[in-house]
């Protein structure tokens, strides 16, 4: 398919690879975004009437998506329950492809996708489309095949993303979803307000790199698995992480809901194994120390990655305070930052994992 950029904006320049670049934009696209869908009063605009109206109507939103997409879709999936009162379901395309669940009486549909391009999701969007339901693709490549072919569209503007490790489309998705569900319901504090918060520390994050080198070097050296737990919102962090670490670096990473430790994975952990906690969210804080401690009296090497407010002294590193609700938006950067140096540190190429396609188009 074909990008319609402008080829500064797709060099490298002083980054040895696209995907630290693309790491590094993450806090400047999320200035831009709660500047666009902002007006000077703080209400949404940007977004049409007709895709607010249509979602006010619907009893139940499909989210429907592949890969990172998927990812930031569960974390999606929150603010449309929590703001909009609309019970919401996240879907990977090519299982919905084939296997169709029992649909509400209003289904609303969104696609969520990087490219646009994604085959799996075309699929379901053909099939959406033929029964008659209304569709609306977010996507940071306009005027792709999924954004032409839904009833209404919505922009990432991420900048074009070129490492096949996704980053900053991800993080877009969380915030344009956001801002999406507080246009269509409210929310309970000033979200613009908010999101130029969080865009601060993004940078922040971001600007302490050599942290997450040590971090990586420390943790992932010689080492074949690894794994990433947390609840709630941080379990739907921890799917990502592990999907960042894994796919460029090939250490076999699984991320998971913590609390299902114990009914399984824990049997895997040994002396060293690499266990990165994500510990943000305050009503599950005290179960998941309880599992940090567990796995730990198992030899497990544990790297907490935990909120301000439930940080303890010898946590591995501790995250800005922003909103609950938003702080997959800084979780996710330790995340992306480890499995880069991680993969620098076997001497592989962070940008073309092998066997991996930045689009797929085939099923
Ligand atoms: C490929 C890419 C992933 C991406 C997925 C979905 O597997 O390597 O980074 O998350 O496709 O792509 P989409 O463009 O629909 O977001």
């Amino acid at each position: 398919f074909h990008l319609d950029i402008d080829a500064s904006e797709t060099d490298k320049g002083i980054y040895p690879y696209y995907m630290l670049k693309e790491v590094d934009e993450q806090a400047i696209v999320a200035r831009t975004l709660s500047q666009y869908y902002f007006d000077d009063e703080g209400q949404v605009q940007n977004i049409a009437p007709e895709i607010i109206e249509a979602m006010q109507a619907a009893d139940r939103i499909y989210i429907v998506a592949a890969g990172t997409s998927y990812h930031a879709g569960l974390v999606g999936q929150r603010y449309f329950e929590q703001w909009t009162q609309t019970p919401t379901e996240v879907h990977i395309s090519s299982e919905f492809a084939y296997e169709q669940p029992l649909l509400s009486k209003k289904p609303f549909f969104i696609f969520l996708s990087q490219s646009g391009e994604t085959a799996d999701s075309r699929e379901v969007l053909d099939n959406i489309t033929k029964q008659g339901y209304p569709t609306l693709t977010i996507a940071n490549v306009m005027n792709s095949t999924l954004t032409r072919e839904a009833d209404f569209a919505l922009p990432l503007l991420a900048g074009p993303e070129i490492a096949v490790a996704s980053t900053k489309a991800y993080t877009a998705q969380i915030i344009v979803t956001a801002i999406l569900a507080a246009a269509v319901g409210h929310t309970p504090f000033d979200l613009k307000n908010e999101l130029a918060k969080v865009a601060v520390e993004m940078q922040v994050i971001i600007d302490q790199k050599d942290t997450f080198k040590s971090i990586a070097e420390s943790a992932l050296k010689h080492r074949r698995s690894a794994f990433y737990i947390g609840r709630g919102l941080d379990a739907a962090v921890a799917v990502e992480a592990a999907l960042k670490l894994k796919e460029i670096s090939y250490v076999q990473t699984e991320g998971f809901a913590a609390g299902e430790l114990k009914h399984g994975t824990i049997s895997l952990i040994e002396e060293g194994t690499p266990i990165f906690a994500l510990l943000t969210q305050a009503k599950t804080a005290g179960l998941v120390r309880g599992e940090i401690a567990q796995v730990a009296a198992r030899g497990a090497n544990t790297v907490i990655i935990a909120a301000k407010t439930l940080a303890k002294k010898d946590d591995s590193f501790v995250l800005p305070g922003v909103n609950e609700l938003l702080m997959p938006l800084l979780t996710v950067i330790p995340a992306q930052l480890i499995a880069y140096y991680a993969t620098l540190d076997r001497g592989l190429d962070v940008d073309r994992p092998r066997n991996l396609a930045k689009s797929v188009t085939v099923q």
